[in-house]
C-alpha cells in the first residue's frame, strides 16, 4: 500500500516538474542546442521527423545499423508576407528533418530516443484535438497560456503519455496564437504569436514533447491549418506527405493546391482501420456547388467509401463534426438543444441521405467543438465522438453539462447521448481479436477516468 503511495507521489513529481520545467524552460532553451523527434503516420509508411536549431539533421540509428543522418525536408526560411494584409512574417529559424522508416526496422533512435514501430495490431491510441492556446484579437479573446490550469495541455500530454499508447491522433487545430498578448495580461504576457516556429514551439512542440516522444502520431488537419491560418507550419511540420513547395502554403496564388489533401487510411489491425480527412477549408456554411472545395469534397468522399471497404470496421477522422449537440441559437425552438451540421454535413446528405457516411463506416470522431460528446443516433448512421477539449478555450455554454431528456432525444433523433465540459483527453482501447469492439475511455487532465463508453457497431454507449 505505501510502496503504491510512494509511486504515485513520484509520478506526481515527475509530472509537475515536467509542467514547471515546460513552462519555465521556453526562453531558456531558445540559444540551447534543440532537436525535437517525433514519429508521423502517413499513408501506408512512418516517417521519422526532427526539428532542430542545429546546422545538419541529427542521425537516426535503425536497429544495429550504423547511424545515418537523416534527410532534410526543408531548410530554414524567413517567408515573405503572403499578403499585403498580413501582419507578421512567418520566420521558421529551425531545420525540419525526415527518414521514411525502414520496411524491416523495429527500432530507430535519434540522440538518445528510441522509437519503436508501431504494433501491427493497435490496442490503445490517445484521442486529442483542439490542443493550442487562444489568443485571438478579433474576438477580443485571450487564454492564460502561462497559467497551467487555463491552459493545461502539458499536463495532458504528460498524462496521455503515461497511459502508454501504441499510437496518438490529434484530430486537429494544433496552432491558436494568432495574436499578441496584450501588455496589461500577465496571463499570456511573452507569448509568442503569429504563424513561424516559435508559436509551434510553444503551442505544440514543447508541451507535446513527453507524448511525441511515447507513439507514432496521425495527424487531422483542422480550420486552424488552413494556408490563410497555420497552413505553412502544417506543412513544414505535419502534413505526412513529400515536401512540396507548391503545396507549402507559403505562396498564396498556390492555397487551392495546399488547402487540401488526399484522404488515406491508417490500419488498426485486422479488421479496422482509420480513415484521415483534411477538412482545413470547410465552414460552418453549408458548401454548395459554388464553393472551390465542393467538387473537391464530393471526390474525396467518393474515395473513402472506397477506403471503408478494405475493412469491416471502420472509424472517420475529420476535424469538424458531421453534427454536435448544443444549446439552440433559436429562442422559440421546440427543444433546449439541437444538432448543428458543419459545412461539408449538406454534402454527404445529398451523397448518402441521412445516414451520411455508408456502412462500413461505424464511428466518426472529430474536435473542432472544445467539448466531449458521444453520440449514437436512432437513424443508420455512424456513432460519434466530438474530443475537442484538450487545452484551448471550452465551448461557452456556461459550462452547464448537456443532459437531453428522452422528448429531447427523439426530437433531435438521438438514441444514446453523454457530454463532458471541461478539459481532457481520450483513450480508445481495442476489446477484441479483430478491432471490431473498442472502450473509448474519457479522462479528465490527472489522468483520472470519468466516463467509459463502449463502442461497437454503429454505437457508442457510455456509462
Ligand atoms: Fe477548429
Amino acid at each position: 500500500m505505501m510502496n503504491i503511495k510512494i509511486k504515485k507521489l513520484f509520478s506526481l513529481a515527475i509530472i509537475l516538474g515536467s509542467i514547471f520545467l515546460l513552462n519555465t524552460g521556453f526562453a531558456a532553451q531558445e540559444n540551447s542546442d534543440y532537436v525535437q523527434p517525433y514519429l508521423v503516420v502517413g499513408d501506408n509508411q512512418y516517417i521519422l521527423r526532427a526539428v532542430t536549431n542545429l546546422a545538419k539533421c541529427p542521425t537516426v540509428q535503425w536497429d544495429s545499423q550504423d547511424p545515418e543522418e537523416m534527410k532534410v525536408r526543408v531548410l530554414g526560411a524567413k517567408i515573405p508576407l503572403r499578403k499585403k494584409s498580413d501582419v507578421i512574417e512567418s520566420d521558421f529559424p529551425i531545420l525540419t528533418c525526415e527518414m521514411v522508416w525502414p520496411k524491416d526496422a523495429k527500432e530507430g533512435k535519434v540522440n538518445n530516443q528510441v522509437f519503436k514501430r508501431p504494433a501491427n495490431e493497435i490496442k490503445k491510441i490517445i484521442v486529442v484535438a483542439d490542443t493550442g492556446c487562444r489568443l485571438k484579437g478579433a474576438e477580443n479573446f485571450y487564454q492564460d497560456c502561462n497559467e497551467p490550469t487555463k491552459w493545461p495541455l502539458a499536463q495532458i500530454m504528460a498524462n496521455a503519455a503515461a497511459k502508454n499508447p501504441d499510437l496518438v491522433i490529434h484530430i486537429g487545430d494544433l496552432h491558436y496564437r494568432e495574436s499578441p498578448c496584450p501588455e496589461s495580461l500577465p496571463g499570456c504576457k511573452g507569448s509568442p504569436w503569429g504563424y513561424g516556429y516559435d508559436t509551434w514551439k510553444a503551442d505544440f512542440f514543447v508541451p507535446a514533447k513527453p507524448l511525441l516522444e511515447k507513439a507514432a502520431w496521425v495527424f487531422v488537419r483542422g480550420n486552424h491549418e488552413a494556408c490563410s491560418r497555420a497552413g505553412q507550419g502544417w506543412h513544414r511540420f505535419i502534413d505526412p506527405r513529400s515536401w512540396d513547395e507548391k503545396r507549402s502554403c507559403n505562396d498564396h496564388s498556390n492555397d487551392v493546391i495546399g488547402d487540401y489533401s488526399e484522404p488515406f487510411s491508417v490500419p488498426l489491425g485486422k479488421a479496422a482501420q482509420f480513415i484521415v480527412f483534411d477538412s482545413a477549408k470547410n465552414g460552418s456554411k453549408p458548401i454548395t456547388e459554388k464553393d472551390e472545395s465542393f467538387s473537391i469534397y464530393v471526390n474525396q468522399f467518393k474515395t473513402i467509401e472506397t477506403l471503408a471497404l478494405n475493412k469491416k470496421f471502420n472509424i472517420f477522422g475529420s476535424h469538424h463534426p458531421l453534427n454536435i449537440v448544443l444549446p439552440s441559437k433559436k429562442k422559440d425552438s421546440q427543444s433546449e438543444y439541437q444538432v448543428y451540421p458543419t459545412g461539408f454535413t449538406n454534402i454527404l446528405a445529398g451523397l448518402n441521405g441521412e445516414e451520411l457516411l455508408k456502412s462500413p463506416i461505424n464511428l466518426t470522431i472529430h474536435g473542432h467543438n472544445h467539448i466531449f460528446e458521444a453520440i449514437t443516433y436512432d437513424i443508420n448512421r455512424p456513432a460519434e465522438i466530438v474530443s475537442g477539449n484538450s487545452g484551448s478555450s471550452l465551448e461557452e455554454i456556461n459550462n452547464v453539462e448537456i443532459k437531453l431528456s428522452d422528448v429531447q432525444k427523439k426530437l433531435l433523433k438521438i438514441k444514446e447521448f453523454s457530454s463532458y465540459q471541461d478539459f481532457g483527453f481520450g483513450t480508445l482501447e481495442r476489446q477484441d481479436e479483430t478491432g471490431e469492439k473498442w472502450l473509448f475511455t474519457e479522462f479528465d487532465v490527472n489522468g483520472k477516468a470519468l466516463l467509459k463508453c463502449d463502442v461497437s457497431d454503429r454505437t457508442v454507449v457510455c456509462k
